[in-house]
């Protein structure tokens, strides 16, 4: 076993000790692709972001996948993108919020990855969530209301992540430096 490297060591030294994937879970507007995106950069990795990849497969943007055939579909293609994402060469994974809430989802990220829930205070969420109309889980609906309702449900979930990491409304690059921070421990 690689030895862990000590908690203030450079993004290579945290990078040698990496062998796994690392999952982004929590909530929509908690940034998980902008911080994935940075994460994967500081630690020279590739980086994916789910939702892309299954707009990327279907052709489709997700407001229009859930339109045309339902949420279940989108599911369906989520758990399908998701399970060929995490093969490979390890890579930094930014998935939709309802992904780790699907059982088989988050088993195979539980069992396989390192998933690290980035949570934040609804009120950051509502805010960012709001400046964009194209998660239709809140279109034309209070994002305060279904982002509460959304943290009661998926919190006990998310929360089986073995990584928490607070995002506040600062710069994104302090929430990489605390995740850097707790894969080094
Ligand atoms: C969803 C979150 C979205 C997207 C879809 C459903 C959810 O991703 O997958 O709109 O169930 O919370 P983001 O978390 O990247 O916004």
């Amino acid at each position: 076993m690689t030895p862990s490297p000590s908690p203030n060591s450079s993004p290579t030294a945290i990078k040698s000790h990496i062998d796994k994937p690392i999952v982004l879970v929590g909530l929509m507007g908690v940034g998980k692709s902008t911080i994935g995106r940075r994460l994967a950069s500081r630690l020279g990795m590739p980086f994916v972001d789910s939702d892309d990849e299954i707009e990327a497969a279907a052709g489709m943007k997700v407001g229009e996948l859930f339109e045309h055939y339902g949420e279940d579909y989108f599911r369906d293609g989520e758990r399908r993108v998701i399970a060929r994402l995490i093969e490979g060469p390890p890579k930094v994974i930014a998935t939709g919020g309802g992904a780790f809430v699907q059982e088989e989802t988050r088993e195979l990220v539980l069992k396989v990855a390192t998933a690290v829930w980035l949570n934040a205070d609804i009120d950051v969420l509502a805010e960012r969530v709001s400046r964009r109309d194209t998660r239709p889980l809140v279109r034309d609906l209070d994002p305060k209301m279904v982002l509460t309702e959304l943290a009661e449900k998926r919190n006990p979930f998310y929360s089986q992540a073995p990584i928490h990491v607070q995002s506040g409304d600062g710069a994104h690059d302090e929430t990489v430096d605390r995740i850097l921070e707790a894969l080094a421990k």
